[in-house]
């Protein structure tokens, strides 16, 4: 087989100083989906483009419809000039295209699975793919049980003497505990533990990596990284998006689910994990396995004392009219699917007790911003604030997107001859201080699971662990929609979120 990973690869030029991946042919299933076109593709192009993979990486693309490459190579490269971080480079692109293929076969067809295997090889002798094999479920979630069954019944999933052959999960996983947990033995059929990714793509995004350098590279932090100093955490997830014609999915989701169980719980556990033994997947992950266990369970009317769910009605979003949810193309008239919900979450150990963490997501919000503001407690009512003035509460606000970065809000006295005290911020951007584009989640993600570090995948124990918590809400919420409340689209959600946040004394964030 030939090993082409020295060749002289057109996409090398200026390139990352991490180790390449060994190469390896990726196989997409769901490959005429929207994620192909617009996540997918766009992230194995700006990959190659810095050169961060070997020339002889190759996509194969498996779904349904008849295509030839060339028509498969057109469509991604349309939507490639869409979606693509970087501007489509002719020369790059063609290099690039020379490397997909389209496999056409039903998921259930085992006769599809065993002709891709032979295509695949061949693939290994002309381009020296090497046997390696990463295959990356993107079609409906539906389809998994029998690609994965098919996948073992042609042996795809095994690998051969020096090589490899994992899979990539996307989300949903599952859409509660049981079925989380039927999907998790079905892929451990196919798949070591170590051979699976399950894809968060908040994980990827480089704020959320930078989460635990904040707190782990910098002395300072750790010591005031508990109970003792912080007096509330706030995270927030806000879309100006509705349901973007994915209403098929979302209105049996919500944003329970499509949300706060993976990506908003995930960035909760690396805020408030324990600095972990090593930077190995397992040792990260199992102190985010230890925050998920330590979650004190909402139940029964606590459901309604912690938990607010909301679904948006008409309003306007930056000045134009948008419509209720119910009236969305596919919505049930009378759904009563949450668009939005801000929750209390108390984590019952040491470091975290009596320190409430404030979750809140929601679509049809005003402005779009991710982020995690850690509320200091305030200075004792002496000195400045003796008769009682207000002096604004220390910040330290982690920007996931956009305008990606880290504030820290202070007090600061005004200049002048009187003593006026006011809030400043001392404020970094990833934008400025590295004049480095920010890479796409999945950009990260792929390279990782080409290179087998599983690091900024969650592992089985966590998806189950998370589904347990957020399982008790839906069944209280089951017993009763009532308290489902509605916002207008274009504003901040309900009230009653407002609510929550004053019984500890704290008002949410203005993004
Ligand atoms: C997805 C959800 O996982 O994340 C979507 O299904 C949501 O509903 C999206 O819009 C948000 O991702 P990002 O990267 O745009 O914040």
């Amino acid at each position: 087989m030939p090993d082409t990973t020295n060749d002289v690869n057109p996409f090398r030029e200026g390139l990352s100083s991490r180790p390449l991946p060994a190469p390896c042919a990726v196989i997409i299933f769901g490959a005429t989906g929207d994620l192909t076109h617009r996540k997918l593709v766009p992230a194995l192009y700006n990959l190659a483009a810095e050169g961060a993979l070997p020339p002889a990486v190759s996509v194969v693309g498996f779904a349904r419809r008849e295509k030839t490459d060339e028509v498969f190579r057109e469509e991604l490269e349309e939507a490639a000039r869409k979606f693509s971080r970087q501007k489509i480079n002719d020369e790059l692109w063609s290099s690039f295209a020379s490397s997909v293929f389209y496999h056409r076969s039903e998921f259930d067809n085992l006769e599809g699975y065993e002709a891709l295997s032979k295509r695949l090889d061949e693939l290994d002798a002309q381009r020296g793919t090497r046997g390696n094999r990463l295959f990356y479920l993107s079609a409906g979630p539906d389809q998994f049980p029998v690609i994965l069954e098919n996948l073992r019944k042609s042996g795809l999933n095994e690998s051969k003497e020096g090589s490899w052959s994992r899979v990539i999960v996307e989300k949903p996983f599952g859409t509660d505990l049981p079925t989380a947990q039927i999907l998790n033995n079905l892929v451990d059929e196919a798949f070591s533990e170590g051979d699976t990714y399950r894809i968060d793509h908040y994980l990827g995004k480089e704020t959320a990596q930078n989460i635990m350098v904040l707190r782990f590279a910098n002395a300072i932090f750790e010591h005031l990284w508990n109970a003792k100093y912080i007096h509330h955490v706030q995270i927030t997830a806000s879309e100006p998006l509705g349901v973007e014609g994915r209403a098929g999915y979302y209105d049996k989701s919500g944003a329970l689910r499509d949300m706060v169980q993976n990506h908003l719980l995930q960035l909760l556990c690396l805020t408030a994990m324990e600095p972990p033994s090593g930077l190995d997947a397992d040792s990260i992950r199992d102190e985010k396995v230890k925050v998920l266990k330590s979650l004190r369970p909402i139940t029964g009317d606590n459901v309604r004392k912690y938990v607010v769910r909301s679904q948006y009605g008409a309003g306007a979003i930056n000045g134009k009219r948008v419509a209720a949810y119910r009236d969305e193309q596919n919505v049930n008239p009378e759904s009563v699917t949450e668009t939005y919900v801000a929750l209390q979450v108390n984590i019952d150990n040491w470091r975290w007790a009596g320190v409430p963490f404030f979750v809140r997501v929601g679509k049809r919000l005003p402005k779009a911003g991710t982020e995690i503001a850690i509320h200091f407690k305030g200075a004792p009512p002496v000195l400045f604030n003796a008769e009682g003035e207000t002096i604004d509460d220390n910040v330290l606000v982690i920007r996931i997107q956009p305008d990606e970065g880290i504030s820290l809000r202070m007090s600061a006295k005004m200049p002048g001859s009187s003593l006026r005290i006011e809030p400043v911020k001392m404020d970094f951007h990833y934008g400025t201080s590295f004049t480095k584009a920010t890479p796409e989640a999945y950009e990260r993600l792929l390279l990782d699971a080409m290179s087998g570090d599983a690091t900024l995948f969650a592992r089985r124990d966590e998806v189950e662990e998370a589904w347990k918590f957020v399982d008790a809400l839906h069944e209280a919420w089951a017993q009763n929609d009532e308290d489902l409340t509605f916002y207008s689209a274009g504003t901040w959600g309900p009230t009653e979120a407002d609510e929550l946040l004053k019984r500890s004394g704290a008002t949410w964030r203005r993004l």
